[in-house]
């Protein structure tokens, strides 16, 4: 058979970066307003601390400002909401990111529900999620929605394809299968979702068109699940000893499938590209 054609998720989110620069540039000279993410970091988890810091840089190079706050890794529920508070109540700031995972003494729930939901360009806030489950989106977690950009900008026809999104979380998996099955571009596939307790997963996955692999276990998707030419998106980044994997067994299913995003270089990159568009997108929200 012949290769998978390769998913280039790093060549398409610097054309959006460039893209998104130019929109940025426009956006102040209309209304002198600069926008702005504030990135909030609790603990001194190194791989989290990377994530953080080309986050708020990937501001600065698109034109808009980046902050970012570090808190100790002891920090309570009540301090961490307090600063929560004095972003949202803080004029200059669009855009809020609280890094995932909080420690163990803080609860997720609680400081996700706290953020402006005109702020939460993680798209994480009980009432983005609920627009998004409605088919009206506001903000849209960056994740899936780099991964269904991809999808556009690779011309992978969605509309009456069955798609299989392989982890069922509230990050990745679920806001991933309400954009494949909204109307519309990007969207009216015939949607599955399996997991964990899924009966015959890989029977499931073998009749997909586009395979979305987010269940965080290194090449957990194997060459005899892929339907030959199916297009396979792998949101997994698995450190192993031998380096970082994604979730998918990239060499033999890449002779499989008929498109294929690499890890590094597919969806990652994306990722951020989708948060700077939200950071612009939440100062147009703020800005009248
Ligand atoms: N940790 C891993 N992915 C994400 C994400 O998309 N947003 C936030 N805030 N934390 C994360």
């Amino acid at each position: 058979d012949v290769a998978a054609r390769i998913i280039d998720g790093k060549a398409v989110s610097q054309k959006l970066r460039t893209e998104l620069a130019d929109e940025v540039a426009a956006f102040k000279q209309q209304t002198g307003v600069i926008p702005h993410l504030a990135v909030v970091l609790v603990g001194d988890d190194p791989a989290s601390a990377v994530y953080v810091r080309s986050k708020s840089k990937g501001c600065e190079q698109a034109g808009m400002a980046g902050s970012q706050m570090t808190l100790p890794a002891d920090t309570s529920q009540a301090q961490l909401l307090e600063l929560v508070a004095r972003l949202n109540a803080d004029p200059q700031v669009h855009g809020i990111l609280v890094q995932l995972p909080l420690p163990r003494q803080i609860d997720e729930t609680v400081i996700l529900d706290a953020i402006d939901p005109l702020k939460d360009v993680d798209g994480f806030h009980a009432s983005n999620v609920g627009l998004l489950a409605q088919g009206r989106p506001r903000f849209v977690p960056c994740t899936p929605l780099g991964c269904q950009k991809l999808l556009l900008d690779a011309g992978i026809p969605t509309s009456g394809a069955h798609a299989v999104v392989i982890g069922r979380s509230e990050i990745v998996g679920k806001p991933m299968a309400s954009l494949l099955v909204q109307k519309g571009a990007g969207g009216d596939a015939t949607v599955t979702i399996c997991h964990s307790r899924t009966k015959d997963l890989a029977a499931v996955v073998r009749t997909a068109d586009i395979v979305v692999a987010a269940i965080g276990r290194p090449k957990f998707v194997t060459a005899d699940m892929i339907k030959p030419g199916a297009t396979v998106i792998d949101v997994g980044i698995n450190r192993i000893e031998t380096g970082l994997v994604g979730d998918v067994d990239y060499g033999p299913v890449s002779e499989i499938a008929g498109a294929i995003t690499p890890v590094p270089g597919g969806v990652g990159p994306m990722t951020i590209a989708m948060l700077l568009a939200n950071t612009l997108l939440a100062a147009k929200l703020q800005t009248q």
